[in-house]
């Protein structure tokens, strides 16, 4: 039993810290596969998705060796196989970013079917139709995608939906492969552009990133190199959101406020103070806030990521609410049970509609996947009494010290894990 004990009610007030990005660590650690001199990785957020894929490249024989808490220093020289399986690296999505790197560097990969979080079917028809094109066969058996090439080839590739991971993965392939790949229709969120730079930072030749077309020349081979991972931009956005829905005063620091821009036009929007400086921002809630549309989109657009967290905000905003989801088919499924602790939605296809609440009550509710499960958290601090929160090992995946960073801020969230530990949390004893 581990679960989140949360009292709620007071609005969060100080300052936060953000951490490195998820979403660039796990295909950056991928990448540095692609070479055999030593590369070192700092600003690495400490969450299970980022240790999972750790343990399963040493597993392959990729020497890791942790500096610190958020540094690591790793070497590829010794790869024995380039078969990639195991329990854990089923669970997560990122897992078929080492398809791109070992096919990359060693025309051969043989990965587990990617998991992830259960918020739609989740394709990688993209992927596989590029590496094709870069000249390598792709085959499914027993449950392992397997791709082979004698030689890869320059390509030029349209991806028919635009999708984050088959653009890092074809960057991936086709930085070692003979000639030119133009990868158009291309993801253009800060972790792709985070990826290429750290590719060009070991030698590789992309060009684009952040546009809608990537070139890539290939090079021989790739040198080592030291780099520093990204500010995360939803772990950001969910302190952001939970200044608002808290009614708070929060500093979101070490961030980059461009990457945040999406999200603090709707919280502007809503009626929060948004105030950027170089690298902090600090969103006000003492104003009633209103609701207002979202649709998910591609960045720059609103993150699907940060759907959850915009939805349980707006379902205590002064009127009608309605959010689109465009790029998953699966992520309302929270919505039930934000629904527990009093929100008034309805849910239509791929679009929810929330009428504004004046307060959430305490419930028992479980987190439905990752970010759901952080919006779920913040719903609970901005509820009047007593929550619970199960499944936490879906928060535990991408937030680092989350119960620490939001009780830093004046949230009373405790993790427990037995009925003891909860009995104790629910009646403030320390
Ligand atoms: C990544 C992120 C995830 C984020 C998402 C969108 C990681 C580990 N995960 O997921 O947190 O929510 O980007 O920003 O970085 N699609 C296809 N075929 C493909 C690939 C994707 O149809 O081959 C579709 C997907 O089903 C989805 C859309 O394209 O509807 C976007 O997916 P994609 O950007 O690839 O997301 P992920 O890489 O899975």
């Amino acid at each position: 039993m581990e679960q989140y004990a949360i009292w709620g009610g007071n609005p969060l007030v100080g300052e936060v810290e953000i951490g490195g990005a998820k979403n660039a660590a796990l295909p950056i650690l991928a990448a540095s596969l692609l070479t055999d001199d030593t590369v070192l990785i700092d600003n690495l957020p400490d969450i299970r998705d980022i240790n999972v894929l750790l343990a399963a490249m040493k597993s392959i024989g990729v020497v890791v060796e942790r500096l610190g808490r958020h540094q690591v220093k790793i070497n590829a020289a010794h790869i024995y196989t380039t078969a990639i399986e195991g329990e854990g690296i089923r669970k997560m999505r990122a897992s078929y970013y080492f398809l791109g790197a070992l096919l990359g560097k060693y025309k051969s990969a043989s990965v587990g079917l990617p998991g992830g979080c259960e918020i739609g079917t989740r394709a990688i028809d993209q992927h596989i139709k590029g590496f094709k094109a870069l000249g390598a066969k792709v085959r499914l058996e027993h449950g392992m995608i397997i791709t082979e090439a004698i030689d890869l080839t320059g390509a030029h590739i349209f991806l028919d939906v635009v999708s984050v991971g088959a653009t890092i993965n074809l960057m991936m392939a086709a930085v070692l492969a003979e000639g030119l790949t133009v990868i158009e229709n291309v993801a253009k969120e800060p972790h792709v552009v985070d990826v290429a730079n750290f590719l060009n930072s070991m030698g590789a030749n992309i060009k684009g990133a952040g546009t809608d077309v990537i070139r890539i020349r290939g090079v021989k081979s790739l040198h080592g190199s030291e780099y520093t991972v990204i500010p995360d931009q939803i772990e950001a956005g969910t302190f952001m959101m939970a200044a608002a829905i808290t009614k708070g005063d929060v500093t979101v620091k070490n961030i980059i406020p461009k990457h945040l821009e999406c999200i603090s036009a709707k919280l502007k929007e809503i009626g929060c103070e948004v105030q950027d400086s170089d690298d902090a921002v600090r969103v006000v809630a003492s104003r009633v806030l209103h609701g207002t549309q979202v649709k998910t989109m591609p960045y720059p657009g609103f993150p699907t990521d940060m759907q959850p967290q915009i939805s349980v905000t707006l379902g205590l905003a002064e009127g009608t609410s309605i959010v689109r989801e465009s790029i998953f088919e699966n992520r309302f499924r929270y919505l039930e049970e934000l629904g527990k602790m009093g929100a008034n939605v309805t849910i239509e296809g791929n679009v929810a509609i929330l009428e504004g609440v004046k307060k959430y009550e305490g419930a028992s509710i479980s987190a439905t996947d990752l970010r759901a499960g952080a919006a779920l958290v913040l719903a609970a601090l901005a509820a009047e009494g007593f929550s619970t929160v199960d499944h936490i090992h879906y928060i535990e995946r991408g937030y680092e010290d989350f119960p620490e960073k939001l009780n830093g801020l004046g949230g009373h969230i405790k993790r427990v894990t037995n009925a003891e530990e909860l009995k104790r949390a629910r009646l403030k004893v320390v």
